[in-house]
């Protein structure tokens, strides 16, 4: 499958934005278009999910549409709070690239049924839950081209929605009346958790390996990938084998999606990536791009990058730039999530031909083309 993949670009308003902007009552000289995204000053407006891989999305639009209402119906709760914060982050965009992946590896294994939809929404709530507490322990506070929601609501109240959102997920994935799929995803969210706690005692630590960042990247993401691969298989009772092809499949699309955002980090733009850019440098945060630098770098360099790591480096932000740049760390990140995605295709390339096996092997390869 070819996916048609917009770059996000810089548009000109076109006669039907300028009629949207004067029918919303906005004033037209004020704005910023990218192909999905419209800020009017700095202030996003529009975010279109069905962007990101048309083609894939055609083929499972419907199950998507399944997915969306569902996880909008499962966030009610009668406190009012949780309705609130949790319409913000999850009405906020998203990818939802891992309820694709839950669909598109359930429909390849040859399941017919709504379990699917609903192991996806479980999926997606377990997956916001965790930005919602990511960006408390990042101290981020813009997500999704918005502010975060611990920077409108308060870090407590983003922690104990994001708990709501876990316990919810839990309740859903009950309802499935799988033991097997509870296995899964209890242990999934226990590694996850590890490898936030990891990730925790590497920050600031400039003596961290590379070994140590791949044992971390794999717990804090690649593992919901991987159980998102596998319980497409699993609803669908296919073998050992084709679960394992899976399986093996999501762990390196989820390594190869957290190198691209680690690279990207560094060499995206906050306006298209609707996250800071700049943030594992400020907080210390040990990625490959910095780790790669610090090997190659100068003596110089390599003393400037310990100290950004140990004391949080905003402020030498230019510099190092420099030196990722000059030492090739962004190559080198990249070079390691194409790595990833060959893996992913090569596992997922086991499983007979159908356009879902097509459309995971072309979701492998537009992780790298991301920019968001
Ligand atoms: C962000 O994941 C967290 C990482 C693992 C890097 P996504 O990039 O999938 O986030 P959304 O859901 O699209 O905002
Ligand atoms: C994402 O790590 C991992 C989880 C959310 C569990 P990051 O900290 O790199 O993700 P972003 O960049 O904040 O999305
Ligand atoms: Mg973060
Ligand atoms: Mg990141």
């Amino acid at each position: 499958m070819n996916i048609c993949l917009h770059k996000p670009t810089l548009k000109q308003p076109n006669v039907l934005w300028l009629l949207f902007f004067v029918q919303q009552g906005l004033d037209p000289t004020d704005y910023k278009i990218y192909d999905y995204r419209v800020f009017i000053r700095n202030k996003l407006i529009i975010l279109s999910n069905s962007y990101f891989f048309p083609e894939i999305h055609a083929l499972i639009n419907d199950d998507l549409s399944a997915v969306d209402a569902l996880i909008l119906e499962r966030l009610q709760s009668d406190v009012v709070l949780i309705n609130q914060l949790g319409r913000y982050i999850i009405s906020g965009g998203g990818k939802r690239i891992r309820p694709v992946v839950v669909l598109l590896a359930a429909r390849a294994s040859g399941a017919t049924g709504d379990e699917a939809i609903q192991l996806a929404a479980v999926i997606e709530f377990i997956h916001t839950a965790t930005l919602l507490h990511d960006d408390v322990v990042d101290t981020s506070d813009l997500r999704r081209g918005k502010e975060t929601a611990n920077a409108v609501f308060g870090n407590q109240a983003a922690v104990l929605t994001g708990d709501f959102l876990y316990s919810r997920a839990f309740q859903m994935m009950v309802e499935v009346q799988q033991m097997r799929l509870m296995e899964i995803l209890s242990e999934t969210t226990n590694v996850i958790a590890e490898g936030e706690v990891l990730q925790l005692l590497d920050c600031n630590d400039p003596d961290t390996t590379e070994e140590r960042y791949f044992q971390v990247i794999y717990r804090k993401t690649a593992k919901l990938f991987e159980a998102s691969a596998q319980l497409g298989a699993v609803v669908a009772q296919q073998s050992d084998t084709f679960e394992h092809a899976l399986m093996e499949y999501g762990k390196h699309l989820g390594n190869a999606f957290q190198l691209v955002d680690d690279a990207l980090d560094y060499s995206a733009t906050t306006e298209v990536m609707g996250k800071n850019i700049g943030d594992d440098l400020a907080e210390g945060k040990p990625t490959l791009p910095l780790i790669y630098a610090m090997q190659q770098g100068t003596a110089a360099e390599r003393t400037m990058i310990r100290e950004a790591i140990e004391q949080g480096g905003g402020e030498q932000f230019d510099p190092i730039m420099k030196a990722i740049g000059r030492t090739g760390a962004i190559d080198y990140t990249l070079q390691a999530a194409r790595q990833a995605v060959e893996q992913a295709v090569t596992a997922v390339s086991v499983l007979p031909e159908s356009s879902y096996r097509d459309a995971l092997i072309a979701l492998a390869h537009f992780t790298l083309k991301r920019t968001l």
